[in-house]
């Protein structure tokens, strides 16, 4: 362990696994405590107690993002284990994938409930708190779809392309109260979501491959390589970092064709 997050108390969403997970893991590594968060609260559960940390160092709930009352009880109960909150990560996500004349409205709802308004509900829990205290950190985990476009996903690259307009409305509404607000764009990265996706397919190694294929690099990331990103970050050590975008994405959005 080293001391990169010593003094961070971190309110981390969709930590039962994934990305989430990884970030959880980086951040107690780097001296963090940390207060997570998820639906899921069984696999929170087993998660939690796979981790197995110090005494005081990890705590958690069971939450829904898309409630803004059980954020706000879940933000106070918080600040009562592990102290004050000064860095929110809003990582937890949902797939809501359709072609834009099949979209029901229900889906349009759930996508943006979580997408978008989850996030706004952790910020406005979190935000008076770090403004009183004199500064505080923001992580927004975004995506490739906050800023490109895949024919078929809608309407989850809107809500990501909000989730970076959020974060550039709040990065600049709060600097001058001393808090940061950016966003991580992940790329494709080696979750479950992904291998539910590829295993939507009649041949999921041939899907994966596919996938694989798109990359420069011929690989996707490891929810690590995002969760090393999120560590920097949230620490101390890029202070003038804010209202940024940090693309991790192995360089597939910058591709125009493969040759
Ligand atoms: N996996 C990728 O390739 C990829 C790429 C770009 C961005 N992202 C983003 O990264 C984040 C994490 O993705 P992941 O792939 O690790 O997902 P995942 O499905 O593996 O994990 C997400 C976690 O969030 C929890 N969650 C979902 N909705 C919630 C809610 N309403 N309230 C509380 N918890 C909730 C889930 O229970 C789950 O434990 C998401 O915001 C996603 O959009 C993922």
């Amino acid at each position: 362990m080293t001391d990169r997050l010593a003094g961070k108390r971190i309110f981390l969403t969709g930590a039962a696994q994934g990305i989430g997970l990884a970030i959880a893991e980086e951040c107690l590594k780097e001296g963090a405590k940390l207060f997570v968060i998820d639906r899921d609260g069984p696999m929170l559960g087993e998660t939690v107690a796979r981790l197995g940390t110090d005494e005081g160092a990890l705590a958690s709930a069971q939450a829904d993002i898309s409630d803004a009352q059980a954020i706000a009880a879940a933000m106070a109960e918080a600040g009562k284990t592990i102290g004050p909150i000064n860095a929110l990560i809003n990582n937890a996500g949902i797939n809501v994938f359709n072609a834009p004349l099949e979209t029901t409205d229900e889906e349009w709802q759930r996508c943006f409930d979580v997408n978008l308004k989850g996030a706004w509900n952790c910020c406005k829990a979190a935000l008076p708190g770090m403004i009183s205290a004199g500064g505080g950190a923001i992580l927004n985990i975004a995506s490739t779809h906050s800023f490109t476009i895949i024919p078929h996903t809608f309407p989850y690259p809107l809500a990501k392309h909000a989730l970076l307009g959020m974060t550039k409305s709040l990065a600049l509404e709060y600097a001058a109260a001393g808090v940061r607000v950016n966003a991580l764009a992940p790329g494709y990265v080696e979750t479950q979501k992904n291998i539910d996706y590829w295993n939507s397919f009649p041949d999921p190694a041939k899907a994966k491959a596919e996938t694989l294929a798109l990359h420069p690099g011929k690989r996707i990331a490891q929810p690590s390589e995002i969760a090393k990103a999120a560590v920097f970050m949230i620490s101390d050590e890029c202070p003038f970092m804010n209202a940024a975008c940090l693309v991790v994405d192995g360089g597939l959005s910058v591709l125009q064709h493969a040759v």
